[in-house]
């Protein structure tokens, strides 16, 4: 059978990786490269030097193949990601059979995932779907996710003691305001910046953008005195690298 494993690998670090994510990627016979689009291409490079560092299998090959933008309306949001949920497993299922093609019935086909697949990821989703169509078995690697290099970053623990964690989206926090009984909230995929429309007062902030990578960004601060400074740190690093990703963690 044909094992699809996953691997965790951190945010853009290649140091980043477990022991075990190495030791998949040096027995993996395949290994699949996702390119995003426009901007995102320092993304793909991450996964090739990673590639190049640790899979030493003589016989690996990579596969690139270009991962479809989310597009349309965002009206509604679930069956938006569902719509595009579908091509991206669209897209992987042409990949893997020309990986199968050249493997035949038995073999490894590594796909390297950013973060940790189990977080704000489609990649178990869509290998669930991808497991009904292929003889396919699905292995994980976990990997570091982005809330735990930001905490790293900071050297700031993730929760207060004996207290509890929400993690959610910048759509979500924008949606609905700070989320009831949480003081402590961390927030990704924030492109509509939901930190400038909550209420500042009595709140700090810890933010880092291109964790792990060698243009990271941080700031921490109280959020009434920092988020302009962030707001415009963000942009100019939007439009000298194409694009960007940051978290950040917010406690009252
Ligand atoms: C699609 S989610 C993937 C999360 C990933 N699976 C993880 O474990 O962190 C992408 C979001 O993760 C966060 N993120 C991922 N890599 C990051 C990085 N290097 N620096 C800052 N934020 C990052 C950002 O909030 C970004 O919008």
């Amino acid at each position: 059978m044909i094992e699809l494993v996953l691997i965790g690998i951190g945010t853009g670090n290649p140091e980043h990786l477990t022991l075990e994510a190495v030791a998949a990627l040096k027995s993996a016979d395949v290994v699949l490269i996702p390119k995003k689009e426009e901007g995102k291409g320092q993304l793909a490079q991450v996964r090739r030097d990673i590639v190049n560092r640790h899979a030493t299998k003589a016989c690996v090959q990579t596969i690139e193949f270009d991962m479809p933008a989310r597009r349309g309306s965002r009206s509604d949001y679930r069956a938006h990601v569902e719509e595009w949920h579908h091509r991206v497993a669209e897209a992987w299922k042409q990949a893997i059979g020309t990986a199968i093609s050249t493997l035949g019935s038995e073999g490894s086909v590594a796909l390297l995932i950013w973060g940790d697949p189990s977080l704000y990821d489609s990649s178990l989703r869509i290998s669930g779907r991808l497991a009904k169509e292929f003889p396919l078995r699905v292995r994980v690697i976990p990997g570091l996710t982005s809330i735990q290099v930001l905490a790293a970053s900071h050297r700031i623990p993730v929760n207060e003691i004996g207290e509890s964690v929400l993690i959610t989206t910048g759509r979500n926090l924008a949606a609905t305001g700070w989320p009831a009984g949480a003081s402590t909230v961390l927030v990704m995929l924030d492109g509509e910046l939901a930190f400038t429309a909550i209420e500042p007062e009595g709140v700090t902030i810890w933010w880092g953008a291109y964790l792990g990578l060698p243009q990271e960004l941080t700031l921490t601060g109280p959020l009434k005195d920092v988020r302009a400074r962030i707001v415009e740190l963000r942009a100019a690093a939007r439009s000298r690298h194409g694009w960007i990703m940051d978290v950040y963690l917010l406690r009252r």
